[in-house]
């Protein structure tokens, strides 16, 4: 029998089926939960170029304005920002109004220091144990057993550095790249 509006038995099975959407509600997000990893592994973060890029970040955690970055810095500064993963990464400046393709990863191929630019030297000298890598990265004394990781640097259409894996030839070995 159906039971009319305003009968008191209505509301309980208001409730019943309030119940069973929350139950359902609660098992819904338990699965969307574990789900999430899952699916977040497949989606590039929004914040991102494509391919699994990231925006980087200044030391103060802000994006980069490619503009605000080239009138603060002279052609052939290599300026470390946060890169993939959160790495340091240096940033190349090629000329007035241009970055670098590349952004350089600063941490030492030995044993992971941040490695600082030298620029009287023109090369990255690692403080730990004195490897050295050339001003593109490449290692030039060891005991670094590596050059340093590559990752593409570009600017996105807000006018923002971005930085996206490298998986291509390492154009300064002509080897693949270890880091991939
Ligand atoms: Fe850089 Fe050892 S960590 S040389």
């Amino acid at each position: 029998m159906t039971q009319a509006s305003g009968n008191p038995d209505v509301p309980d099975l208001g409730r019943r089926q309030f119940m069973n959407l929350l139950t359902f509600g609660a098992a819904a997000g338990t699965a969307l939960g574990a789900l999430y990893p899952v699916v977040k592994y497949f989606i590039p973060p929004s914040s991102g170029g494509a391919g699994g890029g990231v925006l980087a970040k200044d030391e103060l955690g802000q994006d980069i304005p490619v503009s605000e970055f080239l009138s603060n810095h002279a052609v052939g500064d290599r300026v470390l920002a946060q890169g993939l993963k959160g790495d340091p990464t240096y940033i190349v400046v090629e000329s007035s109004d241009s970055i670098a393709d590349f952004g350089i990863n600063a941490v030492c191929t030995h044993l992971g220091c941040v490695v600082p630019w030298n620029d009287a030297e023109n090369k990255f000298i690692c403080p730990c144990h004195g490897s050295q890598y050339n001003n593109e990265g490449k290692v030039v004394r060891g005991p670094a057993p590596l050059s340093l990781a590559l990752a593409h640097a570009n600017v996105n259409d807000d006018g923002k550095i971005s930085l996206t894996p490298w998986t291509e030839t390492d154009f300064r070995t002509g080897d693949k790249p270890w880091w991939s």
